[in-house]
């Protein structure tokens, strides 16, 4: 298949009433090889993050109206070049400013989509999640619960299903990594570490810092360990190991499709 080059999308650009206004002031007729041109931007720029035809991963679903970084087309734009600090969102500064609005016009049309269906009740969910499963031991939600996890307040909005539904069953398989520069590496957010003391006791928990002389743990229970690493005997790093447990077998199928249905549902405020 022919790729489309660049000058056409500029042409594109200049040709299709794009140029943002606020909110879904543009309607953008995306038609054909224009379509086509565009969806592939996305996928080789955008879907690896954000799902194929926008439905959300690791990154929020664009099939949503509203974006909360984006209120604006102009301000889709500028996060498209400039990133947004601080998260796994970085800057495109290989994309011209032409390509960023044939973007936004593209995200703003997956806006328009139906949102995801999701089997299982929600209600039934919520009773899950504050009975048995523990999980406000570790998370925090709406301001509930022990914070040392990732915060679930609109993890709806940042996470899809398929990936609410793989964070239970198979937690670590999808970490968060911190944005940081590392000189030990991509920095995973919770690092699950084990340690054997000097004085032979072994104690486990997630990395909250480390430089080349100390590091500091978190156990399970919250509470932080600070060691010098040369006074250790033994130091195992767990990559890919989560300190959550997995539910695939505490919960029913059916339980585990009500959790999901609930996490689906948690927003946060717009
Ligand atoms: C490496 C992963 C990654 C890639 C690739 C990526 N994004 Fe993002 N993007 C994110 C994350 C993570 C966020 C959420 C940041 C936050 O608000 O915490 C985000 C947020 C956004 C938002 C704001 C969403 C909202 O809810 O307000 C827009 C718009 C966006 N991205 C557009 C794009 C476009 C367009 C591309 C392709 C050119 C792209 N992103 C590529 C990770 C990525
Ligand atoms: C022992 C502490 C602990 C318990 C209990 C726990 N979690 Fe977690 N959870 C974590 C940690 C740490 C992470 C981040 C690391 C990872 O993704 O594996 C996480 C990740 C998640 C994520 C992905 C969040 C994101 O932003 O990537 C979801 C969703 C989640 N947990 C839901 C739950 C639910 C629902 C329960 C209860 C049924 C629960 N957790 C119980 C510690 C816990």
């Amino acid at each position: 298949m022919r790729l489309l080059s660049l000058s056409s999308l500029i042409w594109l650009a200049i040709a299709a009433p794009l140029a943002g206004q606020a909110d879904s002031a543009s309607d953008p007729v995306l038609a054909g090889a224009e379509l086509a041109a565009v969806e592939r931007l996305f996928v080789s720029q955008c879907a690896r993050c954000h799902g194929m035809g926008g439905t959300g991963g690791i990154a929020p679903s664009f099939r949503q109206p509203k974006l909360r970084r984006a209120p604006t087309d102009d301000a889709m734009v500028r996060v498209i070049l400039s990133g947004i600090p601080g998260t796994a969102m970085a800057g495109f500064w290989n994309l011209s400013e032409d390509e960023a609005r044939q973007l936004t016009a593209y995200v703003r049309s997956l806006g328009r989509l139906p949102p995801e269906r999701v089997p299982g009740d929600s209600g039934r969910g919520r009773a899950l999640y504050a009975g048995p499963g523990n999980c406000s031991t570790c998370h925090i939600l709406a301001g509930d619960g022990a914070g040392w996890a990732p915060d679930l307040t609109d993890v709806g909005r940042r996470l899809n299903a398929a990936f609410l539904r793989r964070a239970l069953i198979e937690p670590g398989a999808d970490q968060p990594v911190l944005p940081l520069p590392s000189v030990h590496g991509p920095y995973p957010a919770y690092l699950v570490i084990e340690v054997t003391t000097g004085s032979g006791k072994t104690l486990s928990g997630t990395r909250v810092s480390e430089d080349d002389f100390t590091l500091v743990l978190r156990a399970v229970d919250g509470r932080l360990h600070s060691l010098e690493k040369t006074s250790l005997k033994a130091l195992r790093k767990l990559p890919g190991q989560s300190p959550m447990p997995s539910y695939a077998t505490a919960f029913s199928a059916e339980q585990l499709d009500d959790l999901v249905a609930y996490l689906a549902s948690l927003k946060g405020e717009q």
